[in-house]
């Protein structure tokens, strides 16, 4: 289902290696994802790991065919990703990520389109705005902020590692730890956290008086003016809380969160410096990574899971070895019409082959006996509603297309 979503947001699907060298994790993805490495060294005594995300493999791959890729690119994958995390409701060690990425885009497109992927994707299970909020903010707007208040690059940093954790911490402890990089006011990066819409967002910083800020205040509302164009105001929220834990980020980022708390069900963001890191040109992108326990977890609450049972078009129910040789001639044409059809090899009688047409979830059952060979037709048997009709077994492809 979600593959789907992405093909027709025209996203091209790219395969993620299992194996893969230790090395463009470290330091790439940051000390949280490293200490969740599953690591080991081969037979060749090379440092490899199961991959615990897909971004900075993808990042690398990019980098490396570049001169040869129509850019920009709109990927996506569905890699099984592997984190030493501790298993509790939500998270687990293994678990499939959809990655959604736009590469060689500078603008605002990239965060729009994402955006507005990742949003399709929980509305393609029936959920609405009233279940999940996407939770926006911007590591850049952070850092320039954090500047003109009089920190370091190294400060910063420190700030936003805090902030990254300021809900899950204790007053008490976020001072301790401000204290130990001597810099910053719990009072006034409490009230950036606070942060929850454009107006409060433009007081802060009209108040700062600071060109760069202001700057960014634009590209904020050229944002959000896209996002409300495309109808999807109701399910985004401006959240400076978020910062995003991995070491990559660099401008806008984002967090899916269910409308009741728990878990993250996405996140992601820019990241226009990866791409150089790992061996490639400069080269500007923006993604996202979606997995699937959390939301497994929200739609099976939801009573949103999709029914996963079999389906197809046809299942061909013969009886008699003329039937049979019949049926195989025509197993074929039907498939290569591009109907999916089901049949059986052994020989049942009508009743169990109306039994396996049901199983099989077929919408029509097609029913070649002697009856029907000499006829010259086949019996069309509508399993939902069990009404018959007949087909000219010659031209039977032809007439179960123009019957579509
Ligand atoms: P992330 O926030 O680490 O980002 O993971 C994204 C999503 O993957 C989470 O919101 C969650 O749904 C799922 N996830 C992560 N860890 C686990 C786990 N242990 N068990 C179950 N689900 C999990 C990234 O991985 C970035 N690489 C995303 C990205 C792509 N950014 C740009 N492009």
């Amino acid at each position: 289902m979600w593959r789907g979503v992405c093909r027709r947001h025209n996203f091209v699907e790219y395969a993620v290696p299992t194996l893969q060298p230790t090395e463009l994790f470290v330091e790439k993805s940051g000390p949280e994802i490293v200490g969740q490495l599953f690591n080991f060294a081969d037979k060749g005594g090379r440092e490899v790991t199961l991959p615990p995300e897909a971004t900075p493999y993808v990042a690398h791959m990019v980098g490396a065919k570049a001169s040869a890729l129509k850019r920009p690119l709109r990927w996506f994958s569905i890699p099984q990703c592997f984190r030493y995390e501790r298993p509790q409701k939500g998270r687990g060690r293994e678990f499939y990520q959809l990655n959604a990425d736009i590469f060689d885009e500078a603008g605002i497109t990239a965060e729009v389109e994402i955006l507005a992927l990742t949003i399709d994707i929980f509305r393609s299970f029936g959920l609405t705005k009233d279940d999940f909020a996407v939770r926006i903010s911007d590591r850049t707007l952070w850092l320039e902020y954090l500047a003109a208040t009089g920190m370091t690059a190294e400060q910063s940093m420190n700030v936003l590692q805090i902030v990254d954790k300021w809900e899950k911490e204790e007053p008490a402890e976020i001072k301790k730890k401000l204290e130990a990089i001597k810099t910053g006011s719990f009072e006034k990066i409490g009230a950036m956290i606070n942060i929850k819409s454009i107006d409060a967002l433009e007081k802060i910083l009209s108040e700062m008086n600071a060109e760069k800020l202001l700057e960014r205040l634009n590209e904020w509302k050229a944002l959000i003016a896209d996002l409300n164009a495309m109808g999807l105001k109701d399910f985004v929220q401006v959240d400076l809380g978020i910062v995003r834990g991995l070491a990559y980020y660099t401008g806008f980022v984002f967090e899916v969160f269910e409308k009741n708390g728990g878990r993250a069900l996405a996140g992601g963001g820019r990241y226009d410096n990866l791409i150089e890191k790992v061996g490639g040109p400069k080269m500007a992108a923006f993604g996202m990574g979606l997995g699937d326990i959390t939301l497994l977890n929200l739609l099976t609450e939801k009573k949103l899971l999709p029914n996963l049972t079999t389906s197809c078009d046809f299942y061909i129910a013969y009886m008699g070895d003329a039937a049979r040789a019949k049926a195989l001639e025509i197993l074929p044409q039907l498939r290569d019409a591009g109907f999916s059809v089901e049949i059986s090899l052994k020989s049942l009688n009508f009743g169990k082959h109306l039994k396996a047409a049901d199983k099989a979830g077929a919408r029509v059952a097609i029913i070649i006996g002697d009856d029907e060979l000499n006829k010259g037709i086949a019996k069309l048997k509508s399993l939902s509603s069990g009404k018959e009709t007949e087909a000219p077994l010659e031209k039977l492809v032809e007439y179960l297309r123009s019957a579509e």
